[in-house]
């Protein structure tokens, strides 16, 4: 079984993806560190994530140690990521690896959930189950500016709010594998629901797909 969740930033996607991954037995990949890693990886390098021979070049020599580091968690590496996605060539280099996790999730799981933004549109159209969770951005920078100052990070909302919306921008108008629901998908709002809730409706339908 392929999960497909795609949603945009601080949806409450990642969060969903783990649980249902942990309740179905299923490996889980967050889509979204690969591009973090290519994006950190250029700004270590001291290169420009809009620069498409240097994000080409991170994308291409990605060590799956790098998806461990404790960095691409920052908003720096988040915006970078969002930035190097917009290339199609890195796009390009980093769909096999992708599509390998779905297809052959590590043992023992028998099948995976993937969250990003083109899991359900590009990356795995043939999922059984496809989700798009959304928010409002206001709910969603709200939950980003808690989060950060919880892990003792200084933050303002108002930043955090604008650099949403920005990310939003961007990953909503590129030419290639734009943020957009599947045709099939079910939407979650969790402007509304809190993450209990949002578990609960995706277990539903996936007992009962449509
Ligand atoms: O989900 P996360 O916030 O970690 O993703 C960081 C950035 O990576 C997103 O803003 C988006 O530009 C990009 N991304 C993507 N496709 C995916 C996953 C993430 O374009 N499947």
């Amino acid at each position: 079984m392929i999960i497909a969740i795609d949603g945009p930033a601080a949806s409450g996607k990642g969060t969903l993806a783990r649980r249902l991954a942990a309740k179905l037995g299923l490996a889980h990949l967050d889509t979204g560190r690969l591009y973090r890693a290519v994006g950190l990886a250029v700004l270590r390098a001291g290169g420009d994530p809009d620069d498409a021979v240097a994000a080409l070049k991170a994308a291409e020599s990605l060590d799956p140690a790098a998806l461990e580091d404790h960095a691409l968690a920052s908003d720096r590496a988040g915006n970078a990521a969002s930035k190097v996605a917009a290339i199609d060539a890195v796009r390009a280099a980093l769909l096999a690896f992708q599509r390998t996790f779905a297809h052959h999730p590590p043992a023992p799981a028998t099948g995976a959930v993937l969250d990003g933004r083109d899991i359900g549109t590009v990356v795995c159209p043939e999922a059984e189950v496809k989700l798009f969770v959304t928010a409002s951005a206001e709910a969603r920078a709200k939950r980003r500016h808690k989060e950060l100052l919880e892990r003792g990070e200084a933050s303002i909302y108002a930043r955090v709010l604008a650099d949403i919306r920005e990310r939003d921008r961007r990953d909503s108008t590129r030419a290639i594998a734009p943020l957009t629901p599947a045709a099939d998908a079910i939407l979650i709002d969790t402007t509304v629901l809190d993450a209990d809730a949002a578990l609960a409706a995706a277990l539903e339908h996936i007992s009962q797909p449509s």
